[in-house]
């Protein structure tokens, strides 16, 4: 179908209602002119299909970013999307909203779990991929969040002060890469703003640097209530408005027509795109109905399990793993009996199922030589109260009224988004009383936690104890429009059950249409549960102790506030390793933490957030059956205070009086330790493997539009297994600051016992240039530049130089 026809024969109305979405996860059809509904899904470790964030139907959850980035393998990534495009398909979409390629700069962004690494040219490389394998089968990426959205604090309002040439090196790099080599058909912009405008109408950012510099064809979305304007919007060249319904178009960018505000050209262009993006996913003529069925397929359990692997990394290991079958095994620790598998915010869903470690260690050794003790707990919120809840919802913010809609939870915890109750309410005018029961298991006092977007109170038997209503303030939770959790007390019995009734009204909401609140209730764990593990530590052969965070602490909408382990986990750690030496840590946490006992145990698997098959991937590696296939994506400091962003000025973070200034420029992850003089205690692109490899016969030559790298792999151990061979650049002669080393291109290398390999990697010439921002173009300056070959950031085998002579390359 001619497309330019198409647009031709729609009125300006018809066009105008394919530029914002009918409703959160779709644009309206146009069904005069035979158009179907496109329809997104979140994204980016599965799809989670239309409705709520919390609940829906049960989709498969793959390894979350950073796991994906700590596998080095760009096959692999490209694998996770192509199956990711089955799901978006049995979840009726056509769009998803996915990959995040945002770079970690702050080791504490809540968000870095979900994108790939501190690399620009690993994240690319990796982004590439998975853009290919969705939209091989014709489901569109959603590369985002476009651009400068490193941190989470104040997300929909902070301006990230970035120089140019930092943006065009660093931020800008997966952006520009999935344009010009992957063709990814849309682009999310951020909520933040960029050197002082709204990603979302910044028209140098569009318009001249996406479409103009790198010749993008596709659409470009705001984030969800991301787009502040109308006209502003429109003329930067954000073609579509989300969510729906309409907050700055519809009637208003009719009338910003009329008064020649917007050109109807520019309405057309965007409506035009929109089409694109129809065709290109098959939703163009689509008209039938939609439906999300569920399709739990064994290729992908295989694959997830795999891929879980593929991304662990072996921080430490003095011999102990992998580890034998045989001996009595503690397992301790919070993480050991629940599945850490995704992180928290748009990107979760309802797994299909979550295999614990627990589960996992039994399913290889059997019940009969396993213990277990928590120790200690890691929640950042009271543990979610689970049980049937009735919501009975009212059309008014008072319970007055009549019940206009009832329906119920499988926890207490709601996140509701049009149409609610059934559209018999209106978003922002609702109240609901929710109630359900709660049957403790042990006697004593109880924390009873509450938070909302709304305000929210809780009574248990009648008892006011939680109390987020009166004195509502906003805080770190649901985005940022709800409040920080308000925690009473109260003595409950064990076996006893307990009414539970929970009020909750809507209200105005801040930045987002946001009406969400959870409610959990803990025993608090104390010095015997510690002295428990002690116990159990000391009782066994071996110990395997899962600590870390979750995805609570890893989460859209919050930044952390540290990087230290939380609650009492170090202390766990510490009193275990007293008890029984031969103890292997397993970390789960989206990003580094500080470790005090580092050069106390001896060995160390950083799993992350795996995704459903969590416990077995982590025990696959534990005992050999598969490799830790992982190499770090981001450096891990030492400590916080080594990262670029701790500084004494609040500005460079978290950010002030609304600024994020990004201050360090290109020098951020192992550019800056290098650059400082800090050694980190995990660097960049560390990872041990089972076996033993060997690098060397580093060849570079020097071609008429590229350098040519080529050298030799081999295992030199006894086992299969794999690494990664990473290539550094060096401008030794430029007269810009640069860093010492940017990684250019890297080789996963998978090989038998004794096997070698050679290994030839093009550079292309861009690899060697700044970017000149006086000139607007790539700038090779003439001299010496080094290729290194290592294995990590720090551990460089071998290193050449290569004369070049001065070019430039154009944008
Ligand atoms: C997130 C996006 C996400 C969107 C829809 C936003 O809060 O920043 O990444 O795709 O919500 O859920």
């Amino acid at each position: 179908m001619d497309l330019e026809a198409l647009v031709d024969a729609m009125t300006l109305q018809e066009q105008v209602s394919l530029l914002s979405g009918e409703d959160s996860w779709s644009l309206p059809a146009v069904s005069r002119v035979g158009i179907g509904k496109l329809r997104v899904t979140d994204g980016p470790n599965g799809a989670r299909g239309g409705g709520s964030l919390i609940g829906g139907l049960s989709a498969a959850a793959f390894p979350v970013g950073i796991c994906i980035g700590a596998s080095w393998d760009p096959q692999l990534a490209r694998e996770i999307g192509s199956a990711i495009a089955d799901e978006v398909v049995s979840k009726g979409a056509h769009v998803a909203l996915a990959p995040t390629v945002n770079i970690h700069r702050s080791v504490t962004n809540g968000r870095n779990f979900e994108c790939f690494a501190e690399d620009p040219e690993l994240t690319a490389a990796l982004a590439i991929s998975y853009i290919e394998g969705l939209q091989a089968k014709r489901i569109a990426a959603t590369i985002k969040h476009f651009a400068g959205n490193e941190s989470e604090i104040e997300r929909t309002t902070m301006n990230s002060r970035v120089d140019e040439r930092t943006l065009r090196e660093v931020y800008f790099r997966p952006f520009e890469d999935a344009v010009k080599k992957a063709g990814v058909w849309a682009v999310m912009t951020s909520y933040n703003q960029l050197n002082g405008t709204y990603t979302s109408e910044h028209s140098w950012l569009i318009n001249e640097v996406l479409r103009g510099d790198w010749g993008f064809d596709g659409l470009v979305m705001s984030d969800w209530s991301g787009s502040h304007s109308t006209a502003p919007t429109v003329n930067a060249g954000l073609d579509l408005e989300m969510p729906g319904p309409t907050r700055d178009r519809g009637q208003k960018l009719l009338d910003a027509v009329e008064t020649g505000e917007v050109a109807s050209s520019t309405v057309r262009q965007g409506a035009l795109n929109a089409l694109r993006l129809m065709r290109r996913t098959g939703a163009l003529g689509n008209l039938q109905h939609h439906q999300e069925r569920v399709d739990d397929r064994p290729e992908h359990r295989a694959l997830i399990r795999c891929a879980g692997a593929a991304g662990m990394v072996l921080l430490k290991n003095e011999g102990i793993l992998p580890l034998q079958a045989d001996g009595r095994v503690a397992v301790i620790g919070p993480n050991a009996r629940t599945a850490r598998i995704m992180g928290g915010g748009s990107s979760q869903l309802n797994p299909h199922y979550q295999v614990t470690p627990w589960e996992g260690l039994v399913g290889r050794l059997g019940e009969d030589d396993l213990s277990y003790a928590a120790g200690c707990s890691n929640h950042r919120w009271e543990p979610l109260l689970e049980g049937e809840f009735t919501c009975d919802f009212f059309a008014s913010t008072d319970f007055s009224g009549p019940v206009v809609h009832s329906e119920q939870l499988q926890n207490a915890n709601a996140m509701w988004m049009t149409p609610i109750a059934a559209g018999k309410v209106r978003q922002g005018h609702f109240s609901v009383r929710i109630r359900g029961t709660f049957v403790p298991k042990e006697t004593g006092l109880h924390r009873v936690g509450l938070f909302s977007a709304g305000y929210s109170r809780v009574k248990v038997d009648g008892q006011l104890v939680a109390n987020a209503w009166d004195g509502w303030s906003r805080g770190r939770t649901f985005f940022e429009e709800g409040c920080d959790e308000v925690v009473g007390t109260v003595t409950l019995n064990a076996a006893q059950s307990y009414e539970i009734e929970i009020e909750f009204a809507s209200k105005p909401f801040i930045d987002m249409e946001t009406h969400a609140f959870r409610l959990g209730i803990g025993h608090p764990m104390g010095d015997a549960d510690i002295v428990q593990a002690v116990e159990v530590a000391a009782q066994a052969d071996k110990v395997v102790l899962f600590v870390g965070r979750s995805g609570e602490w890893d989460t859209e909408g919050s930044d952390l506030e540290d990087i230290a382990l939380p609650g009492r986990q170090n202390e766990l750690v510490s009193a275990v390793l007293a008890a029984n030496p031969r103890t292997v840590i397993v970390l789960q946490t989206g990003g580094p933490i500080e470790m005090p006992w580092v050069d106390d145990v001896p060995a160390i698997l950083q799993a992350w957030y795996p995704g459903q098959e969590c416990g077995n991937a982590i025990a696959d590696v534990l005992y050999g059956d598969a490799e830790p296939g992982g190499r770090l994506p981001q450096s891990f400091p030492r400590q916080w205070c080594n990262n670029p962003t701790y500084s004494e000025d609040s500005e460079i973070y978290p950010g002030r009086d609304g600024h994020v200034r990004y201050d360090e420029g290109v020098f951020i992850g192992y550019r800056h330790y290098e650059r400082a003089g800090i050694a980190p205690l995990f660097a960049f692109g560390h990872g041990l493997s089972y076996t033993s490899f060997a690098l060397s016969d580093l060849l570079v030559a020097s071609r008429p539009d590229s350098v040519r790298v080529a050298f030799a792999v081999s295992n030199t151990g006894d086992r299969s297994g794999s690494t990664v061979a990473q290539i550094y650049v060096g401008d030794k002669e430029a007269s810009v600051p640069r860093p010492l080393r940017e990684l250019k291109a890297f080789r996963k290398v998978v090989l038998e016992p004794g096997e070698s390999t050679d290994v030839q990697i093009d550079l292309s010439m861009r690899d060697f240039a700044f970017y000149d921002v006086v000139s607007r173009c790539w700038r090779i300056e003439a001299g010496a530049f080094s290729v290194s070959l290592g294995i990590s950031a720090v551990d460089i085998v071998a290193e050449v130089d290569v004369q070049l002579e001065a070019a430039t390359l154009s944008v």
